[in-house]
């Protein structure tokens, strides 16, 4: 059974398995928090290019959300000690920033989530190093329909295994992979709360979206299987065959009569 729960904006309530619903003051603060990362990873095209180390784009990371007046959510989180997670080419997501230079032909995701006044702007998108082969370019195009094809279906009424569906479809004609390891979430006052979001399923299962859930929509996906494998530092997800891996994420208020998406880019440059 999903349990709905609504609450203040100043209550952060707990990782219980609820599902929070938010009010108008909840989206005002998520529509803030989001719109530092978006800032955050529109700023980033203009270094993401080959010889950059991913330390130094998580340095800059680290300063642009502590200039916004936020701290990055990911650090000290869990142990992990880093401002974001930058995952290059056959790397699924939680890539750990490191003396790791950037090479011509390279996909890179990277994923921010500044905590400002108390609320999470989760967003992920791909960067492209240079030139880059068709291929790849073709992989980062799809999975940001896959994320846009996701927001699409997110209203009240519809269900959350509407959302995976939706993913999984767009992902399987073009012969890709989704990954199952690693879900969208509940967002807000929390950085992971519920409900998981999946990115494959079926339609018309799951919970009911209803005004004022908040939840990061961000599919996985890969030019091969869908498999994964977690490396020995805990942390970083890899495709199992090695193959190339693409991402993106947006954090989103399901409204009256759709979503707002919180994390948009201001500038228009929502994919490489
Ligand atoms: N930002 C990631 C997400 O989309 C979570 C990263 S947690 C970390 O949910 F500890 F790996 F940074
Ligand atoms: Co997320
Ligand atoms: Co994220």
């Amino acid at each position: 059974m999903t349990e709905y729960q609504t609450i203040e904006a100043h209550e952060t309530g707990y990782r219980d398995g609820t599902i929070k619903l938010h009010g108008a003051e909840a989206f005002a603060g998520m529509r803030k928090a989001g719109r530092l990362a978006a800032e955050i990873l529109d700023a980033l095209y203009d270094v993401v290019r080959p010889g950059v180390t991913t330390g130094a784009i998580d340095d800059l990371v680290r300063t642009m959300t502590l200039d916004g007046g936020a701290v990055p959510a990911t650090l000290g989180y869990r142990g992990y000690a880093h401002s974001c997670c930058i995952s290059v080419n056959h790397v699924v997501c939680h890539g750990i920033p490191g003396d790791k230079t950037l090479k011509d032909g390279d996909i890179v995701n990277i994923d921010v989530t500044p905590l400002l006044d108390g609320w999470h702007g989760d967003s992920s998108r791909m960067y492209l190093v240079g030139d880059v082969a068709l291929k790849a370019r073709r992989l980062v195009d799809v999975t940001y329909e896959c994320l846009m094809i996701g927001i699409e279906q997110a209203r009240p009424g519809a269900r959350l295994g509407d959302i995976g569906a939706a993913i999984q479809a767009h992902a399987e004609a073009n012969r890709y992979g989704v990954v199952r390891e690693f879900c969208g979430h509940g967002v807000g006052r929390l950085f992971h709360d519920a409900p998981e979001v999946v990115h494959a399923g079926r339609a018309g299962t799951g919970p009911e979206l209803r005004p004022g859930m908040f939840f990061t929509i961000e599919p996985m996906i890969n030019l091969g299987k869908p498999g994964v494998k977690l490396l020995d530092d805990g942390w970083t997800a890899v495709t199992r065959d090695r193959s190339l891996s693409a991402q993106f994420e947006h954090s989103i208020g399901i409204t009256e009569d759709g979503c707002e998406v919180f994390t948009t880019s201001p500038a228009g440059r929502h994919k490489p």
